[in-house]
């Protein structure tokens, strides 16, 4: 029978009490939680006083404990409470995107330096079980792309205005008071919550290790009504979607922007707070997972899951990475995009390679075509702070002409 494990638990807000919850009305799988802390020494808690501490040691270095669930809400203290916990040789799990994508590799090494298990399915997709389905059934194939909706506030808020004609600023106040979206929306809207859970998700498909800052986020702060109709009036609805791609000669582009999506792409359907995620391999084909994204008790489910498979001696063995199946990262690839802009200087900027749509009014201009992610990403401030718009027109991102050419080159030379 599976040992029944000892918990501590760093948190005890939104995921930390799903958990708590989750756990005390699951039949089947017992754990016990024999320590929570916390920070903010005058709250009222729905637990026993006994249970609650204020110093992170009592965890630390209680020898009883056999597992760290790391559920705070600080990206830099996560990660000195989960690297001290990993150097002592516990067991973590945690659901801290940030804090992972910020110190993939730092983690990584921690694992394999102190032989500890380090479980987040909750950082990604919420109750989707996305990183254990690239991490055990896609181990071996190889995937061509991974693609999806990994922010339940951004999509509830494209949900409402383009659906049911919200305004921005109405749409984002509903998703706060429903719980969807923090008082500082920042990370979601501006894409950065997606951005960290696509680099997670990226060493699970690929094998690749990123910075989050190497990787392009443009959320849907500067969406303007002319963008909501222009894609309804050809059957698109807009999603903040990350793209993680196989490209030619083995690199992988990974990218988080607005796609226009149509009704036949399976994320077309996945509204308001749901997440979805799909997964293509070479030979399989697409594979499409959608489910709760966020909230208390899919989260908290999640978490449990992980706690359970430690139960079993669960552990990532990230073989994308360790067999060198791993890929490389390139920002040197070309996207098929909407454009809106308000001057011809903008549209210097951003140099398109082809256009081949091109509308210019008064005051609405855009064009559709080709261009270089790396000249979006040098002037990203410029769009933002402009408040210009960019949109994937569709997920097919390809590797520029010139970095292939230099592949072949580079092949030729090894062949010879
Ligand atoms: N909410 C979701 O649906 C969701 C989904 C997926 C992943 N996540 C991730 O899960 C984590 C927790 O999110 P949440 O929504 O549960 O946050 P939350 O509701 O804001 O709760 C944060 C908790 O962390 C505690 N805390 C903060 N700093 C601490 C410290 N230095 N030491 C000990 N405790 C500390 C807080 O203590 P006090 O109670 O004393 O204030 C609070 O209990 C975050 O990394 C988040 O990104 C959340």
């Amino acid at each position: 029978m599976a040992k029944k494990l000892k918990i501590g638990l760093f948190g005890f807000g939104c995921v930390g009490q799903g958990l708590h919850y989750v756990l005390n009305n699951s039949t089947g799988f017992k754990a016990d939680i024999i320590k929570i802390a916390v920070k903010d020494k005058t709250k009222e808690r729905s637990v026993s006083k006994d249970l609650i501490t204020f110093d992170k040691y009592e965890i630390l270095n209680n020898p009883e404990i056999d597992v760290i669930v790391e559920l705070i809400d600080d990206a830099e203290e996560a990660f000195n409470i989960v690297s001290e916990a990993l150097k002592k040789g516990k067991h973590v799990v945690t659901a801290n995107k940030k804090m992972l994508a910020i110190h993939l590799e730092e983690l990584y090494a921690l694992q394999q330096k102190y032989n500890v298990s380090l479980l987040y399915e909750a950082s990604a997709g919420g109750s989707i079980p996305i990183i254990r389905t690239l991490e055990e059934y896609f181990d071996n194939e190889e995937l061509e792309k991974v693609s999806g909706i990994f922010n339940g506030t951004t999509n509830y808020i494209l949900t409402k205005t383009i659906n049911e004609k919200l305004s921005y600023p109405v749409a984002l106040k509903q998703a706060q008071e429903k719980g969807f979206a923090e008082s500082d929306p920042t990370n979601d809207v501006e894409g950065f919550d997606p951005k960290f859970k696509a680099v997670i998700i990226a060493l699970h498909a690929f094998g690749l290790i990123i910075k989050p800052d190497e990787v392009l986020n443009l959320g849907i702060t500067t969406l303007h009504e002319n963008d909501i109709k222009y894609a309804s009036e050809k059957g698109y609805k807009i999603k903040l979607t990350p793209v993680i791609q196989r490209l030619d000669g083995d690199k992988v582009g990974v990218l988080v922007t607005p796609r226009f999506v149509k009704d036949t792409n399976q994320l077309f359907n996945v509204e308001n707070e749901f997440n979805g995620v799909i997964v293509e391999g070479k030979f399989s084909g697409e594979q499409f997972l959608q489910g709760r994204g966020a909230g208390s008790y899919p989260t908290g489910a999640a978490v449990l899951s992980d706690i359970s498979a430690l139960s079993h001696g669960y552990k990532y063995e990230y073989k994308k990475h360790v067999q060198k199946h791993a890929s490389d990262f390139t920002n040197d690839v070309i996207i098929t995009a909407y454009f809106r802009y308000n001057s011809n200087a903008d549209l210097e900027k951003i140099k398109f390679e082809e256009i081949s749509e091109k509308y210019n009014s008064g005051d609405y201009n855009y064009v559709v075509g080709k261009v270089n992610l790396e000249n979006i990403i040098k002037n990203r401030d410029y769009i933002l702070t402009n408040s210009l718009f960019i949109s994937l027109v569709n997920d097919k991102i390809s590797l520029n002409i010139k970095n292939i050419q230099s592949i072949k080159k580079e092949n030729q030379l090894a062949t010879t």
